[in-house]
Order: C-alpha cells, then structure tokens, then sequence
C-alpha cells in the first residue's frame, strides 16, 4: 500500500465567464468543482492504475467532505485528520477575453490537538505501508520542518519518503535525507539560492542531493523534460511534443509514476521513460491528474533516453 499526505488541499473550482470586471456582478457561465492539492492528484493518479492508497492530511466543513467523498469514490482509503476550520476552495474564473483571473483562499489554521492527532494517524499508517508520498505546501499552524520530522519517523518505520514541495518544506525535507525528491527547475533554484544556467549545473546540483543521501533525485524542467540521478548513473529524457492544453498537476504525475515504478521495481530506464510518458499524457487533457492512459502507452514506446 502507498499512503499520500497532503497538509494542505484544496477544492479546485474553475469558471468560466464572458469577462471579469472589478466592482461589478460577474455572472459564471459554468462551474466545475474537482479535488486538488499535490497529494490529491498523485492519490488520484494511483487509483487510475489500480494501486492500493490510504490518503492523509487535513480536511474540515463542507469543503473538505467534498474531497472525502470523490476520493473515496475512486476506492481511495481516507485517513484524513478532521479540522475545525474549512479546507480551502480556489476559484479559477477563465473568460472569454483571454484573462485568467484567480481568487485563492488563505486555507485554514490548524490547531496543535490537529496536528497531534495527524501524526498519531502518520504514525499508524507507517506499520502499513510501503511507502509514503509528501506533496505541496504547509497550512499555518505546522510547522515549517514538518516535512524533516515526518521523514524521520518514516525512516525509523522503515518506510522509504518520496517528497514534492518547495521553499523552506523542501529544504526541511532534503535536510532530513527523503528517499527521492522531485524538485522542478525554479524549487531547484530556490534551494540553492541562484539562478541555473545549463543541464550540466542541474546535473551538479543534482549529483551533491545524492551524495549527501537521498537515494534518488528527478528534476523536472517543464517542456524540456526529465532528468534523473541515482548513485553513479545520471539519465535524461526529452519530453515528447503533445498538444499541451493543461500542464497543471504534470509534476504530480511523474511523482506518482515513480511510485509506481518502484514497487514494480522498474529499472532506471523505465522508470523514467514511464515518468515522462505519464506527465506528457497529463498535460493531454483539461482537467488535471486524468491520464489518458492509452496516450501515455503510446508515448511510452517512442521516448528515448541519455545517458551522461
Ligand atoms: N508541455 C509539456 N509537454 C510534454 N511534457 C510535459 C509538458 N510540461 C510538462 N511535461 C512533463 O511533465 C514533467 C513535470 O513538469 P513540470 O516540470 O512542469 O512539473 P511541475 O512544475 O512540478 O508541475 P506541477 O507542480 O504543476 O505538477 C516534465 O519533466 C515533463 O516530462
Ligand atoms: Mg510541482
């Protein structure tokens, strides 16, 4: 089994309206609600393939039933710690005039008996599981190394950490030796303070994450591809050219995909041949961590990939 925990998720609400005009009454010609955050998209991605997943983190009012509910409904086993406050809903008003205007919630607080009684259900499941995917941001009241103390009792548990965050979360998470991590170019330059210019300083970078422990390391850059380190082998794989219509949620895709990948126990190759066949196929479709998995078997068979 494979546990996902997302502190922070969120309803994502995506209108669609002729325009958007400050101080006036904006009617929406439609509405589509769907279950989002990080960890939601990656638990989304696993029950498309049919993986066994216990879902954690923080969920409270109607908002938060609304995520059980479709999450359970893929056959998703929800584990999440209820709050006092609402989980988030992020509206997202596209109109027909080109502008993309987005109204996102501040996300709720969470309390210290909360956050006690989520890592008392962390805890639990960690006897469970194979392993544990951490994905996207902090809500306010955890505190910013919660990613490091999570890591550290997965290791004790012998369960292995694959992490997806950015800024302070992800250095926290890094510091504490996650097994895997998948930052993307511009979590990558923030970790390290400066601007990256070529492949071969990604590669560097790259390569002083696995000496310094963690297992495997995957940066993402977007159009351009995937490239993977792991011991003394450095891969890289161009992401194949698809018409684009939504990119959001490919980074939880390849996360996903490596999971996938390391309980099947795929070699390097494939699993990043899967990675990149997986999110390019995400970015296929509207709505975002659906997978055309067709697609992704197709693109599958043409990706290529280099060695360093
Ligand atoms: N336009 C695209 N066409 C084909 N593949 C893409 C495209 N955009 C992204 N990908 C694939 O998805 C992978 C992850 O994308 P990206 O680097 O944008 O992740 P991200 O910024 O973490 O995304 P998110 O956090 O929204 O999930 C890329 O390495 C690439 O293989
Ligand atoms: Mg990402």
């Amino acid at each position: 089994m494979i546990a996902t925990v997302t502190l922070n998720p969120a309803i994502d609400k995506t209108a669609k309206a002729a325009r958007m005009i400050p101080g006036q009454v904006n009617r929406m010609d439609s509405i589509a609600n769907i279950a989002g955050g990080k960890g939601v998209n990656v638990t989304k991605i696993l029950r498309q393939y049919e993986y066994e997943v216990t879902a954690l983190g923080f969920l409270g009012g109607y908002t938060g039933r609304f995520i059980k509910e479709q999450l359970a409904g893929m056959g998703v086993e929800c584990r999440f710690t209820e709050i006092g406050q609402d989980t988030r809903c992020n509206l997202n008003v596209i109109s027909e005039d080109g502008y993309v205007t987005e109204l996102l919630e501040p996300g709720p607080v969470i309390s210290k008996e909360e956050l006690e009684a989520f890592y008392a259900e962390y805890q639990e499941i960690l006897g469970k599981c194979e392993l544990v995917i951490l994905s996207g941001s902090i809500p306010k009241g955890v505190p910013e190394n919660v990613y490091a103390v999570l890591t550290k009792m997965a290791d004790k548990a012998g369960v292995k950490v694959l992490l997806d965050s950015s800024g302070e979360a992800l250095k926290a998470g890094i510091s504490a030796k996650s097994f895997m991590v998948k930052p993307n170019l511009k979590e990558l330059e923030g970790l390290i303070g400066k601007k990256i210019n070529d492949r071969e300083e990604i590669l560097t970078v790259a390569d002083s994450f696995v000496k310094h422990g963690i297992s495997h390391v995957m940066v993402s850059m977007g159009s351009k591809g995937l490239l993977y380190v792991h011991e003394n082998e450095a891969l890289y794989a161009k992401a194949p050219l698809v018409k684009a219509v939504n990119t959001v949620a490919c980074g939880d895709s390849v996360v996903a995909s490596f999971a996938m990948s390391l309980m099947k126990g795929d070699s390097m190759e494939e699993c990043l041949k899967r990675a990149v066949a997986i999110s390019a196929a995400n970015a296929t479709t509207m709505e975002s961590a659906v997978i055309p998995k067709d697609v992704a078997e197709e693109l599958y068979q043409k990706i290529e990939v280099e060695t360093y």
